[in-house]
C-alpha cells in the first residue's frame, strides 16, 4: 500500500474577520518530510489548527484534502480516525485522565468497534515507546500534560505519535524548549516513523532541529502564505541570514507599508 496525501490549495483562513492565511498550497505524500519556517505571526500554527479543524479558525476559500476525501468536511475526531496528526505548540494539560488511558482510547477510537486493541498488547507497545524515548515510567500514569515540564510535554506528544502511528503527522514546533538530549531523543522517534505510509510537516525556527532529521523539503511561510520552496539548503540559508533576503527577492512589504500604500 502507498501512502496518503494531504493536499493543502488556496486555503485562506481568518480568526475573528482577520485574514491570517492567504491562499496557503502545500500537498504532503507518504514517505516526505516537509519543513516549514517563518517569522512568528505568518500562521503556521494557524495552519495546522485549520488542518485539524479547530473551530476558531474560519475556512474561507480553499480546499483540504487527505487522498481526494474532504477533510474541512470532517469533524475533529473524524480527521484523527482518517490518520491526521497534530503535535500543538502548546500542548493541552487533560486533569483527571492519565497519559495511558488517554493513548488507549485515542487508538481505539481508530479501531472498528469490538476490534480493540487487546490490553496486554498495549502495554506491551507503550513500555517499549517509553523505554525508546527515555521517558519515566511514572508518566504514563499521570495525568495527560499536567505538570508536565516543557520538555516532558513535547516528547509526550512524540509518544503519541509512536502509539497512533498516523499516516500524516504535524508537529509544530516540536523542538522548543528541548535540552540537547532530548532533541537527539524527539529526533530519533520521528526518524523512526520514516516510511512511504508516514508523511510529515515540521514546523519550526532552528535549522538545529534539521541537523537530526533531514527534511525532503523546506518551505517558507511569510504573511499566510508559502512563499519559496526548496531543499535543505534552505533552512541552512535562512539560519545564516534570516529572512530579509527572501523580502528582497520576492518583492515582498511589510505589512505596515503595504497597508500605508493600499
Ligand atoms: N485565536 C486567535 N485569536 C486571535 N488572533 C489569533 C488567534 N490565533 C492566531 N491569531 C493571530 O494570527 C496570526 C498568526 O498566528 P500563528 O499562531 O498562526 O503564527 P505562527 O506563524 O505560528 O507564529 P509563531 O512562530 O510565533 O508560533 C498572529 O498574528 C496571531 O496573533
Ligand atoms: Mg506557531
Amino acid at each position: 500500500m502507498s501512502g496518503s496525501v494531504l493536499e493543502v490549495k488556496n486555503l485562506h483562513v481568518s480568526i475573528e474577520d482577520k485574514e491570517i492565511l492567504k491562499g496557503v498550497d502545500l500537498t504532503i505524500k507518504g514517505g516526505e518530510f516537509h519543513a516549514v519556517m517563518g517569522p512568528n505571526g505568518t500562521g503556521k500554527s494557524t495552519l495546522a489548527s485549520a488542518i485539524m479543524g479547530h473551530p476558531k479558525y474560519e475556512i474561507t476559500e480553499g480546499s483540504i484534502t487527505l487522498d481526494g476525501e474532504d477533510v474541512l468536511e470532517m469533524e475533529v475526531d473524524e480527521r484523527a480516525r482518517a490518520g491526521l496528526f497534530l503535535a500543538m505548540q502548546y500542548p493541552s494539560e487533560i486533569s483527571g485522565v492519565t497519559t495511558s488511558d488517554f493513548l488507549r482510547s485515542a487508538i481505539n477510537a481508530k479501531r472498528e468497534e469490538g476490534d480493540e486493541i487487546p490490553l496486554m498488547k498495549f502495554i506491551k507497545k507503550l513500555d517499549k515507546d517509553l523505554d525508546y524515548l527515555d521517558i519515566d515510567q511514572n508518566m504514563a500514569t499521570r495525568y495527560l500534560n499536567e505538570g508536565f515540564s516543557g520538555g516532558e510535554k513535547k516528547r509526550n506528544e512524540i509518544l503519541q505519535l509512536m502509539q497512533l502511528e498516523p499516516n500524516i503527522a504535524i508537529l509544530d514546533e516540536i523542538d522548543s524548549g528541548l535540552d540537547i538530549d532530548a532533541l537527539k531523543v524527539v529526533s530519533k522517534g520521528i526518524n523512526q516513523m520514516r516510511s512511504d505510509n508516514f508523511g510529515c510537516l515540521i514546523i519550526t525556527h532552528y535549522q538545529r532541529l534539521l541537523n537530526y532529521i533531514t527534511p525532503d523539503f523546506v518551505h517558507v511561510m511569510m504573511q499566510g502564505r508559502v512563499v519559496k520552496s526548496g531543499g535543505p539548503e534552505l533552512a541552512k540559508r535562512l539560519e545564516a541570514e534570516g529572512y530579509e533576503w527572501i523580502k528582497e527577492e520576492l518583492g515582498i512589504e511589510d505589512e505596515e507599508t503595504a497597508e500605508q500604500n493600499a
